[in-house]
């Protein structure tokens, strides 16, 4: 096995090697959610570095779906100029180019949409009012609209956002939705959003699309046998690609005291996959490491924080067997080197440890 090997889809390109970049929110897009040339520079240096798949940060399919100050949005044709630079530039490096699909639900912040936020059920903590029927529908409209404009725009795929207590796991929330009609209650019903929305992808994308979910395992209300068996039924369904595990730490052992014992990748790797593949994020942060995991049975890596140390982590793998990321925390001037603008730079010192004062 090397981690430069091809990694082959059912529908699309292959991914000329095991390196996929982890969605990353940078906060540099315009206030209007267009691109800029600072959240151009970022991504586009890591096809440059080596990356086999270049997946954009967190990209919002409506206006009150947006999370954070200087999201990159998706939800409207203002942003295909932007989107469509982005996506040529990705692939003329050899990368594929995907976009992840989001929507903040509760965690929207209310200054930034000038509105309630909006999720699956009201949340008066947060000051979230529940969607109606209607509004559901209209979220699985708005999800397949903006997968049909990055498909226009050029990209190979998009990556629907179902981890992080975001909307579509809110969704999947077994303790909070409780909704009456046919998108709360059993899992059938908490996971339909997901089902529809691929389908909807599937069915007005080009064949070749290539389509994927991210999830989380556990936390965020998460019941990891429900995740296993949603992963499950996913895999084998032909409409994803590949599942994107949010690990956080690929290596550890599940919380569940059901599968206490076991580590997260050993689960998901030994759930039934179809011919989707499995990726999984969490702390890979040496060339060693990228190994173990694949030995474990993923079929990629995602990197995070270690690409946004390393611009080009794949090419330091592949030239050395031994590379490990540099230490914690770093320098702004490092950071500004491997292509980071201030206002990302900025979120970082969100990251506990990460950027020195
Ligand atoms: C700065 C930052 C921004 C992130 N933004 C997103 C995001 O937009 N979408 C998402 O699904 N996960 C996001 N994550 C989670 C990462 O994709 C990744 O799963 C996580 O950082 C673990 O990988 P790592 O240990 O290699 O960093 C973010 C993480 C960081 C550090």
């Amino acid at each position: 096995m090397s981690l430069f090997d091809h990694v082959g889809f059912e529908h699309g390109p292959q991914m000329k090697n095991h390196f996929m970049l982890a969605p990353l929110t940078n906060q540099q897009s315009h206030d209007d959610g267009t691109l800029s040339e600072e959240e151009f520079t970022w991504l586009t240096k890591r096809a440059v570095g080596g990356f086999g798949l270049v997946m954009t940060c967190a990209a919002h399919v409506q206006r009150v779906g947006q999370g954070f100050a200087g999201q990159l949005g998706v939800f409207d044709d203002a942003h295909l100029p932007g989107l469509t630079r982005l996506a040529r530039a990705i692939k003329a490096e050899g990368s594929l180019a995907v976009v992840q699909l989001h929507h903040a639900g509760r965690r929207s912040p209310r200054e930034l949409i000038g509105t309630d936020p909006v999720c699956p059920f009201d949340d008066p903590e947060v000051g979230a009012r529940a969607l109606t029927s209607g509004e559901v529908e209209q979220l699985v409209e708005d999800f397949v609209v903006a997968a049909v404009r990055c498909d226009r725009a050029g990209f190979d795929g998009v990556e629907l956002h179902g981890a992080h207590d975001y909307v579509i796991c809110e969704f999947l929330n077994p303790e909070a939705n409780l909704r009456g009609d046919r998108w709360g209650g059993s899992l059938e019903n908490r996971s339909r959003v997901v089902w529809e929305i691929l389908s909807g992808i599937r069915s007005r994308c080009r064949p070749e699309f290539n389509v994927s979910v991210r999830l989380s395992p556990e936390r965020f209300g998460m019941r990891t046998p429900e995740i296993v068996s949603l992963y499950e039924e996913l895999a084998v369904s032909g409409l994803v690609d590949f599942i994107d595990m949010s690990l956080w730490d690929v290596f550890k052992t599940c919380a569940d005291p059901d599968l206490a014992e076991r580590r997260l990748i050993d689960v998901f790797a030994n759930a039934e996959r179809g011919r989707a593949r499995l990726g999984v994020a969490g702390k890979l942060y040496s060339a060693e490491e990228c190994r173990l995991a694949v030995e474990a049975g993923a079929d990629f890596v995602v990197i995070g924080r270690g690409a946004i140390l390393h611009h080009d982590f794949p090419r330091r793998c592949e030239r050395d067997a031994d590379f490990v990321v540099r230490s914690l925390p770093t320098t702004r001037e490092t950071l500004r080197e491997e292509g980071l603008s201030e206002a990302f730079i900025g979120y970082m010192g969100n990251w506990r440890g990460f950027v020195a004062d």
